[in-house]
C-alpha cells in the first residue's frame, strides 16, 4: 500500500512539474485586480474578502463565435481578461467555431499547451516540430476526439466538412497569447523589410509586397 501510494505521489509530482506553465498559486486564489497600479507578472490580487462568485464566472460559450470572415473561423477566448478568477491558476479556455472548410491558420501560443475537443463536425489538425526535423504531425478528428498541441509549436485546424464545426480548447496559461504566423511575418508594425522576407522565403520583392499589402 505504502509503495503504491509512493508511486502515486511520484507520478503526481512528475505531472505537476511537467505540466505547470504559469507559476503555481501560493494561496487559494488571486482574483485579478485589473485596476491595480502595481505591475507584476500577471495581475495583483483583489482583497480576498471582497471577492464574489462573479469573479470566478463567465457566461456566453453557448453562443457561436462569428465566422463571417475570409478564414471562416472565430474563437471566443475565456482567459484572465474575461474571467479574473483565473489569475495565477495557469489555465484558460476557448470556444472555436469553423464555417464549412474554414481554417484557423498556422499559429503558436507562446505560453500554453492546448488540448482541443471536437464537439461537432470534422477537423483536420496538425502541428510542426522544431528544427531540424520540422515533422508535420497531422490527424483528422471527429466529434468527441481530443488532440493536444504542445506549447509553442506551430499548429492549425481546418474544418474538413460541409457543416459547421465547433471545438472547445483548454490552454495551460491564464494568458496563452497567440502569434498567427501570416500576421506576425507579413503584417508586423512597422513591416519587416520586403527584401529580408524575399530572401527568407526565396521569392521576389513583388510577391512579398503583395502579401504584405493584404495584411
Ligand atoms: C460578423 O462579422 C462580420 C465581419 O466583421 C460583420 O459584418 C457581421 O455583422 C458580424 N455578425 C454578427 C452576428 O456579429
Amino acid at each position: 500500500m505504502a509503495r503504491v501510494f509512493g508511486s502515486f505521489a511520484l507520478l503526481v509530482l512528475a505531472f505537476s512539474i511537467a505540466n505547470a506553465t504559469d507559476h503555481s498559486p501560493l494561496q487559494d486564489f488571486c482574483v485579478a485586480d485589473t485596476n491595480a497600479q502595481v505591475l507584476v507578472n500577471g495581475f495583483a490580487c483583489k482583497n480576498p474578502s471582497s471577492v464574489q462568485a462573479s469573479d470566478f464566472f463567465f457566461s456566453g460559450l453557448h453562443m457561436m463565435a462569428n465566422t463571417s470572415n475570409r478564414l471562416g473561423f472565430g474563437a471566443k477566448l475565456v482567459s484572465v481578461t474575461q474571467l479574473p478568477g483565473l489569475n495565477t491558476l495557469g489555465i484558460s479556455m476557448a470556444r472555436v467555431d469553423y464555417a464549412p472548410w474554414g481554417i484557423n491558420p498556422p499559429h503558436t501560443h507562446p505560453r500554453a499547451t492546448e488540448i482541443l475537443t471536437v464537439l461537432e463536425g470534422c477537423l483536420e489538425v496538425g502541428f510542426i516540430t522544431s528544427n531540424p526535423e520540422n515533422r508535420h504531425i497531422t490527424k483528422v478528428l471527429y466529434k468527441g476526439d481530443v488532440f493536444v498541441f504542445p506549447v509553442n509549436l506551430i499548429h492549425y485546424q481546418r474544418n474538413a466538412g460541409n457543416t459547421n464545426a465547433v471545438a472547445i480548447a483548454a490552454l495551460s496559461s491564464q494568458n496563452p497569447g497567440v502569434n498567427p504566423i501570416p500576421n506576425v511575418v507579413f503584417g508586423s508594425n512597422p513591416d519587416i523589410s520586403t527584401d529580408i522576407l524575399a530572401k527568407a522565403f526565396q521569392t521576389t520583392d513583388d510577391v512579398v509586397s503583395n502579401i504584405q499589402f493584404k495584411f
